[in-house]
């Protein structure tokens, strides 16, 4: 009877750990799905790739911005997404961190509402330079849409009124 109990318990334990293991698995490949789309060709830099500053409220750093060509479509004449207007699905945005005259991080941001990860319409993550997640998309958000739906925003993004 208590060996019955013990090899249940130590049964149990398996499946959880397999079960959380599994969870670690999926949650990885879907912040590798994103960064491939980050580290592929087809971006447009914001503002002819100048570094721009880091303004208040920004915890990021001196960034560049890029736009893939679904996010450069909603821009206007002058590079900015009009005011009141959004970003269709499909968009991503990398914000390029730079510490000197590197990147130290990607912070993106991917419109993408039927996501699972989604957050507010967009996908958000943080990436490292070497494509390993310092921020996973499977935390939605948490800790970036609070800042990023202060006043302006525009669908959520705050460079087009800050630069
Ligand atoms: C305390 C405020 C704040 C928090 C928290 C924050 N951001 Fe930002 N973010 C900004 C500001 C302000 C900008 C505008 C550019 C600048 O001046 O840095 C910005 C710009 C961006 C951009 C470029 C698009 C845009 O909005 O202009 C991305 C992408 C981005 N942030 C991703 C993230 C992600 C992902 C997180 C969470 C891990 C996050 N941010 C957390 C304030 C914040």
């Amino acid at each position: 009877m208590k060996n019955k109990a013990i090899a249940l318990s130590l049964l149990m334990a398996s499946l959880i750990t397999m079960h959380s293991c599994k969870k670690d698995k999926s949650d990885t490949e879907a912040d590798n799905a994103l960064y491939s789309e980050v580290a592929s060709t087809g971006y447009s830099y914001y503002q002819n790739g100048n570094v721009l500053p880091r303004v208040s409220p920004s915890p990021h750093g001196n960034f560049k911005l890029r736009f893939n060509a679904k996010a450069l479509s909603a821009l206007d004449s002058t590079g900015e997404l009009p005011p009141g207007s959004s970003f269709p699905s499909g968009s991503i945005i990398v914000k390029e961190v730079f510490s000197g005259s590197s990147v130290s991080l990607y912070a993106v941001m991917k419109k993408d509402p039927s996501n699972d990860n989604a957050g507010n319409g967009w996908v958000w993550a943080e990436f490292n330079p070497d494509g390993s997640a310092a921020f996973s998309v499977v935390k939605k958000g948490d800790g970036c849409i609070s800042c990023h739906s202060g006043t302006p925003n525009r669908d959520l993004t705050r460079t087009f009124d800050l630069h």
